[in-house]
C-alpha cells in the first residue's frame, strides 16, 4: 500500500508528504546541501540517505532515554515516518565548544571548551536570515509561552547530556548542534526535524595532533571536501557501536 500522498512542504534538505494517518507524515531526505541561508548550494549523492539513517538511530537513542521525538520508523533508507507536528519557528542551538558564528560575533576564541553549555536561540525566518533572538522578543512576538520555552531549553540540555556521552563513545566531540521542536495534535512538545552532521558539529577524536577534523557540514561550508566520506564514517561508527 502506498501511504505517501501529496507534498505538504519542501525545505532545503527534506520533503514532507502527507500520510494515510492524518497525524503522521512521510519525510524524505534530499541530497541537497545549503549553507549561509542558501547562498551556497550543492548536491551530494547519498547525503539524504546517510542523514536519514543517522537521524533515525539518534532519535531511537533519545527515545530510549525518555526524550519525546517525532520519529516513528524508517520507511526506507532515505525516508522516515514521523508524527505530524506544527514546528515552532525557533532554532535552538546548544554549544559545548566555541566555533562558527559564536566566534564571528564575540571575542571568544575558536575551540574554547565552554564551562557550561551555551544556548543560543534564533528566529526561524529565511527572509530575516534567522536572527539571534531574546526571550523578551519571543514573548513580545507571542511565539511560545515562557513555560514552553523553558521546557524546550530543559529538553535541549538533557539531549546534550545524552548525545555528548554517546558521541564520545564513538570518538566524536559534540561541538554544537541545532534543534527544532513542535506541537503534536495533543499539544505535546516533541523534538522534530533531524539530528545529523548537517545540524551538528562533530570533530574526530581519533586524531593524534590537535588539529580539528570536522566530520560534518563544515566540510561543505568551509570547502574542505570529503563530505560523503565524513558522513559515512559517522554512520559506520554509529552502526558498529549499536
Ligand atoms: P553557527 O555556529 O553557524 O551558529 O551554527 C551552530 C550550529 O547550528 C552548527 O552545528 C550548525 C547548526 N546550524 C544549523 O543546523 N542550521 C543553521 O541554519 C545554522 C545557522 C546553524
Amino acid at each position: 500500500m502506498n501511504d505517501k500522498h501529496e507534498l505538504i512542504y519542501e525545505g532545503k534538505a527534506k520533503k514532507v508528504f502527507s500520510h494515510n494517518d492524518a497525524d503522521k507524515v512521510v519525510i524524505e531526505f534530499k541530497d541537497d546541501a545549503t549553507a549561509f541561508n542558501a547562498l551556497k548550494k550543492a548536491k551530494f549523492e547519498g547525503k539524504g540517505k546517510l542523514n536519514c539513517l543517522i537521524s533515525a538511530r539518534i532519535f531511537e537513542i533519545l527515545t530510549k532515554n525518555s526524550i519525546p521525538t517525532h520519529f516513528l520508523e524508517l520507511k526506507n533508507e532515505y525516508t522516515m515516518i514521523a508524527k505530524k507536528i506544527k514546528i515552532i519557528p525557533l532554532e535552538i542551538v546548544l554549544r559545548n565548544t566555541a566555533y562558527g558564528s559564536l566566534c564571528k560575533q564575540t571575542s571568544i576564541k575558536s575551540g574554547t571548551v565552554l564551562a557550561k553549555p551555551l544556548i543560543d536561540i534564533y528566529f526561524k525566518d529565511d527572509e530575516l536570515n534567522d536572527p539571534l533572538i531574546t526571550k523578551d522578543r519571543i514573548a513580545l512576538m507571542n511565539i511560545i509561552s515562557s513555560k514552553d520555552l523553558e521546557l524546550i531549553i530543559d529538553l535541549t540540555i538533557k539531549i546534550n547530556e545524552i548525545l555528548k556521552k554517546f558521541f564520545k563513545n564513538i570518538k566524536l566531540q559534540l561541538v554544537d548542534f541545532k534543534l527544532e521542536f513542535g506541537y503534536d495534535f495533543q499539544n505535546n512538545i516533541l523534538l522534530g526535524d533531524e539530528i545529523s552532521p548537517d545540524n551538528c558539529r562533530l570533530w574526530d577524536l581519533n586524531q593524534k595532533s590537535d588539529t580539528i577534523v570536522s566530520l560534518d557540514k563544515d566540510r561543505f561550508r568551509n570547502d574542505l571536501g570529503g563530505l560523503i566520506e565524513a558522513y559515512s564514517e559517522i554512520n559506520q561508527r554509529i552502526n558498529n557501536f549499536i
